[in-house]
């Protein structure tokens, strides 16, 4: 049985937290490493559980890893395993990131398919296209994507949505490919401009990371080197929703306020004083949150990522807010774990109509997935008595040190092993 937190309201979040590097980075910087024989290392690594877990993903493919404190290194063979298979990839679903780099390595690759997860289908009909435009087969056998191409060519795309996932494998393919790669409408987020700068350090051709249109030249080989994976926006951004949350006063350092700031944007919409400096920012909100509304959108707009925090500051903020989730579908099942916590809350399709309470009531709550259950921990410290967070080991999957960095902000949140 997993742990669950005991988490009782009605503190104050206050003082100084350190966020360690983007869970959604690593994962991919880490599957680059595929791309180049010899050793990569990975320096500001998170100490979450997905980072192990790739490891053994990449140990499954051949490779050499070691993780030391926040250092990952990987060791490639001139010639890695082209099959990830079932077991070790079926417990997250990043692991998927593998595709792109193994059809451009190996020429062929088969990755089992992680499956959807509690957020919603998570289909891979973009990865796909992508690589069949670049001259791969890509087909579903056996619970397996398979994609084969002896020779990658470069090729125009133009992604219908602009993936993340599909962004990075297409990317990754592009690299090692004959040729120019143009790829548009192609994701901006912050985790693709650190690929694309630890790619173009290896030797790898890209322009325009950052910007919707991504240029690539495809080189013969690239090579291992040394990179520091950027702070999480994710868990910098959890913590200033917390301190909005909880009237609270909090400081977050090690992550860029310029990759949030419509989030802190809409923190200061609901009162709080932002102040920040290039790789911190601070929180401070002293009267009760007003409402705000939010929508859900690739980069640069709200992330999805941190939908159930916007619903956790809508629930106890002066005002009724309406949150619309544009990303992933099944987000708003969190909804209902929110509605036992006493949130004033109704989902109609991609739409949440929230209306604040001074205080929420404790209640036994579900952790269905990582942000999920970050998001219920912060309803949890504005609720009377106390609410136990079940299937805590899904926050453990993306924030490092949760319970520690909350009792330090000085939060009561107690972890129990049953
Ligand atoms: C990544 C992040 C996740 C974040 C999400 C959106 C990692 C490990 N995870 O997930 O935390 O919430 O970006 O910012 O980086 N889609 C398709 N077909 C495809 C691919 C995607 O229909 O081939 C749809 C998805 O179902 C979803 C939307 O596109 O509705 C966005 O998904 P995508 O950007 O690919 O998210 P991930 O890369 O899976």
């Amino acid at each position: 049985m997993s742990d669950r937190f005991l988490v009782t309201g009605g503190g104050r979040l206050e003082g100084e937290v350190v966020v360690g590097g983007a869970k959604n980075s690593v994962l991919k910087l880490m599957a680059a490493a595929l791309l180049a024989e010899g050793t990569t290392t990975i320096t500001n690594c998170p100490d979450i559980l997905d980072v192990p877990l790739m490891a053994d993903v990449l140990r499954g493919l051949g490779c050499d890893v070691t993780i030391d404190g926040d250092t990952a290194r990987i060791t490639t063979p001139p010639e890695p395993k082209y099959q990830a298979d079932f077991p070790a990839v079926r417990q997250f679903r990043a692991s998927v990131c593998v595709l792109g780099p193994l059809v451009a390595r190996c020429h062929r690759a088969i990755v089992a398919l992680p499956g959807g997860d509690a957020i919603g289908s998570r289909p891979l009909d973009m990865h796909q296209a992508g690589l069949r435009l670049l001259g791969a087969t890509s087909t579903i056998e056996h619970g397996c994507v398979v994609a084969e191409a002896q020779e990658l060519r470069g090729a125009d795309i133009r992604l219908a949505f602009p993936s993340v996932g599909a962004t990075e494998n297409i990317l990754m393919a592009a690299v090692l490919s004959h040729g120019q790669t143009t790829l548009d409408n192609a994701a901006r987020e912050p985790e693709i401009v650190d690929l694309c700068t630890m790619l173009n350090q290896m030797g790898a051709q890209i322009s325009g990371a950052g910007t919707s249109t991504l240029t690539i030249r495809g080189v013969d080989r690239l090579q291992a080197v040394t990179h520091r994976v950027i702070g999480d926006r994710i868990v910098a951004a959890t913590w200033g929703v917390a301190a909005a949350m909880t009237r609270g006063d909090v400081t977050v350092r090690g992550a860029s306020p310029s990759h949030m700031q419509l989030v802190l944007n809409k923190l200061n919409e609901a009162g709080a004083e932002i102040t920040h400096g290039p790789r911190w920012f601070r929180v401070v909100q002293r009267d009760r949150p007003r409402a705000v509304n939010f929508a859900t959108l690739p980069y640069p707009g709200f992330p999805t990522d941190l939908q159930p925090m916007a619903i956790g500051l809508a629930a106890v903020a002066d005002g009724t807010s309406m949150i619309t989730e544009n990303v992933f579908e099944a987000r708003f099942r969190f909804v209902e774990e929110m509605v036992r916590l006493g949130a004033d809350a109704r989902t109609d399709g991609h739409h949440a109509v929230i209306r604040g309470v001074e205080q929420l009531s404790s209640a036994p709550v579900w952790s269905s997935d990582i942000r999920a259950g970050a998001g219920l921990v912060l309803a949890g410290l504005c609720a009377d008595g106390v609410t136990e967070v079940y299937d805590v080991y899904h926050i453990d999957r993306g924030y490092p040190r949760f319970v520690e960095d909350m009792q330090q902000l000085g939060g009561d949140v107690r972890r129990v092993s049953d």
